[in-house]
């Protein structure tokens, strides 16, 4: 692996920095971040990056302004210090659940947010399980979007009831579903949804069978949990059996989503670490880590290896 390269971090996902840099035998790039008394954001970087190969760490997890900001920050102080070149890590990159004008009057964020990495001087975005593959597409830059499925689908194996049926939460889940499917060997079924509020969502139809079957419910994200929790509900009211395993890439789990999930049904609740802050004392949830996924994409990227495997 070549030498001439640095990592440094927003702070948003302390653990799962440490966990990449220990993965690649390397220390985290010394920097300062502090917020001046307004709330503004201070950033300083703390060793020379001249003509480095420059990966910076930034989760989009809330406050996710915040965060934003840090990173675009961070690469600012890069560019001018004449880094080479800048690979932003964005596990879960924020804002790309708006990729669409949903009313006349609205803006498409996502699309915002990726002009503004772009031109504050990031290369090269790598991120996992984008809320849906095309938003790579409002990227001018190279964008690998890694995925969980792999990770996640080897920890789930060995915990599945038999006859389970993969089950998207609403059609913009399919393709996660068909791959999880694909892995585990199970089949698929998939609910429509209409999100009434930010935080509820009204299940309209099904198609698949899923009676007297334990479902695998798999999804990009855990918000409020008002998705899933409607899910549950509308594979109960088809009489699916109480045995529901979900598996999810981005564990935001705001304030509720606990309380929404914590059923009897739910056997299994399984997220990754691409947001930090997971609770330790909730006895169905288990976090697996992606940093062996992410410090494997960081080696070949170096190498200039593909990462279609990944
Ligand atoms: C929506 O399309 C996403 O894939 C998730 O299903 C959704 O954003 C989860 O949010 P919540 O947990 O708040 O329902």
């Amino acid at each position: 692996m070549p030498k001439e390269f640095l990592i440094f971090a927003g702070t948003a996902n302390p653990d799962l920095t440490s966990a990449i840099a220990a993965e690649l035998k390397v220390l985290p790039g010394a920097c300062t971040i502090t917020r001046f008394p307004d709330g503004e954001i201070s950033v300083e970087l703390l060793q020379s990056v001249r003509r480095k190969e420059v990966f910076l760490l930034q989760t989009l997890s809330p406050p996710v302004n915040d965060h934003l900001i840090e990173l675009l920050a961070l690469t600012d102080a890069c560019r001018r210090s004449a880094a080479a070149r800048i690979t932003a890590i964005v596990p879960y990159l924020g804002y790309t659940r708006s990729d669409k004008r949903h009313g006349r009057r609205q803006p498409i964020a996502g699309r915002m947010v990726a002009d503004v990495m772009e031109a504050v001087g990031i290369d090269h975005v790598l991120t996992m399980d984008l809320h849906a593959p095309q938003i790579e597409g409002f990227f001018h830059i190279p964008v690998d979007n890694l995925s969980a499925v792999l990770t996640l689908s080897n920890t789930l194996g060995k915990k599945l009831a038999a006859g389970f049926v993969v089950v998207a939460p609403d059609g913009g889940a399919l393709r996660l579903a068909t791959e999880y499917a694909q892995r585990l060997n199970g089949t698929v079924a998939v609910l429509h949804k209409r999100r009434e509020t930010g935080t509820r969502t009204h299940v309209t139809h099904l198609v698949g069978d899923v009676r007297d079957k334990p479902c695998l419910i798999v999804d990009d994200m855990i918000s409020t949990g008002g998705t899933l929790a409607s899910c549950i509900e509308a594979l109960s009211r088809a009489g699916a059996r109480p045995d529901f395993t979900i598996a999810a890439t981005h564990g935001l789990l705001l304030p509720g989503a606990r309380q929404k999930l914590s059923q009897e049904a739910v056997k299994k609740l399984l997220i990754t670490d691409t947001i930090a802050g997971a609770p330790t004392d909730w006895p169905s949830l288990e976090v697996v880590s992606i940093a062996p996924v992410i410090a494997e994409a960081i080696k070949r990227l170096l190498e200039h290896q593909s990462l279609g495997e990944l």
